[in-house]
């Protein structure tokens, strides 16, 4: 399956031309990864785990989150796995990456996720509900992560060789429209800014963070747009359809971050760093996998806390899950997020992925 059996077959060839291959046949089951590492940042669609012990509305570590995780709830915002957990499993990481509340005894050099939910580019979105971990500290945890890689293999040449190696997968922006921008009655944003000019704000500091991460050694790196944040549920059934506002907002804010991408790859090029951004509303309007899915727009869990828009606590979701789109008002199931991680590591169409898809990004720079 995957990525795996083309990598496995090409070491069996080289283990063929060594010596006798039938020895090795068991360990072949697994293969190399693609790169060792993945470092994850974002909210809380990749989330997976670190806002469990927040003082915060947005956490999801009870029944019926996990419902299909083997071990249950786990603070991942999916009856299952979320994008970054599919995309790992095609790259051939294993285990799932650790969250960074909760690294000790992991294996740190096969990468952390930073994520957060409510969390955006800014320090101040999404606090509504609580304390979250904004993509400012999360790179400033990485740094603790670099500094203890660095301890761990000895020295900085050595710590940049791997970390240089690994993928970054950052998605991060939507909070800082849905719950900062277009929440005048908790932020000034709107008093201050236009849609304009606040996206170019966003844009702004999303770009410093970016370099920031470079800095600290990224070199692979894809980027999520927000996608289509106007039609989630919990936006439709405040206005019996998709909030053209909030749609409006994401598209510049995604083709902004797609031509800040394009400005990373001319700037960085000759230094072998690659950006690419993954198009969501691509991939959500135009997979026929994803269209398939039978109920596009009604969450799974049928009743949901009015004032965050997650699954009611205890309550018993969906029985077809794998026919869902949304778990609850805000987030994806475990079958979406696997055509969704799909589609921006192999992507069957052009318009999913720019200027490539991961697989290529990994595939191609040393
Ligand atoms: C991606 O495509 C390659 C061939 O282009 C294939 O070998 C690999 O299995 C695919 N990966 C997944 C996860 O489907
Ligand atoms: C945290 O680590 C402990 C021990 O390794 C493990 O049992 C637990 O499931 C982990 N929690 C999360 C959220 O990963
Ligand atoms: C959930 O994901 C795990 C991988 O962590 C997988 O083994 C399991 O089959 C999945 N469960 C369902 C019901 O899809
Ligand atoms: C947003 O504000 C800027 C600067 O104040 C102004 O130039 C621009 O016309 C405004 N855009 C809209 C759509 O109102
Ligand atoms: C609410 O829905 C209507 C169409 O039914 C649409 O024209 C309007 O833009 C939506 N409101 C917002 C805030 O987007
Ligand atoms: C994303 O894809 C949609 C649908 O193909 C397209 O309309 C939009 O322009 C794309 N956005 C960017 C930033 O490429």
């Amino acid at each position: 399956m995957w990525s795996e059996n083309r990598l496995c077959i090409r070491w069996l060839v080289h283990q063929l031309l060594v010596a006798s291959a039938t020895y090795h046949l068991q360990t072949c089951v697994r293969g190399e990864p693609q790169v060792p590492c993945c470092f994850i940042f974002g909210d809380s669609l990749s989330d997976n785990g670190n806002n469990n012990l927040l003082p915060t509305a947005i956490k999801v570590n009870y029944f019926p989150y996990g419902i299909d995780f083997p071990g249950g709830a786990t603070g991942r915002f999916s009856n299952n796995l979320t994008v970054p957990d599919y995309i790992t499993k095609f790259v051939g990481i294993n285990p799932l990456i650790p969250p960074y509340a909760n690294t000790s005894g992991s294996d740190i050099l096969k990468g952390v996720n930073y994520a957060s939910g409510a969390a955006g580019i800014l320090p101040e979105t999404g606090t509504q509900y609580g304390v979250d971990i904004s993509l400012e500290s999360q790179i400033t945890n990485h740094r603790v992560t670099v500094a203890r890689i660095t301890r761990r293999l000895g020295s900085i040449e050595a710590a940049q060789r791997h970390l240089h190696s690994c993928l970054y997968y950052v998605k991060i922006g939507g909070n800082d429209y849905l719950n900062d921008y277009f929440k005048p009655q908790y932020y000034p944003s709107s008093h201050i800014f236009n849609l304009t000019t606040f996206t170019d704000f966003l844009i702004t500091i999303y770009s410093r963070q970016l370099r920031n991460l470079y800095e600290l050694g990224a070199r692979k790196v894809t980027v999520v747009g927000v996608g289509q944040i106007g039609c989630l549920p919990s936006q439709i059934s405040q206005n019996g359809s998709c909030a053209q506002e909030e749609n409006k907002a994401a598209s510049l804010f995604d083709s902004k971050l797609r031509s800040l991408v394009s400005q990373f790859n001319s700037q960085f090029s000759g230094d072998t760093a690659s950006f690419i951004f993954v198009n969501a509303t691509a991939i959500t309007t135009l997979n026929p996998h994803f269209l398939g899915l039978k109920f596009q727009r009604v969450p799974c869990c049928r009743n949901l806390v009015s004032s965050t828009g997650l699954c009611v606590e205890n309550e018993k979701p969906c029985e077809d899950r794998e026919e869902y789109v949304f778990m609850d008002g805000f987030h994806n199931t475990d079958a979406a997020n696997r055509i969704t991680a799909l589609s921006a590591y192999n992507a069957s169409n052009p318009a999913f992925t720019y200027p490539t898809d991961i697989n290529h990004l990994l595939s191609s720079s040393p």
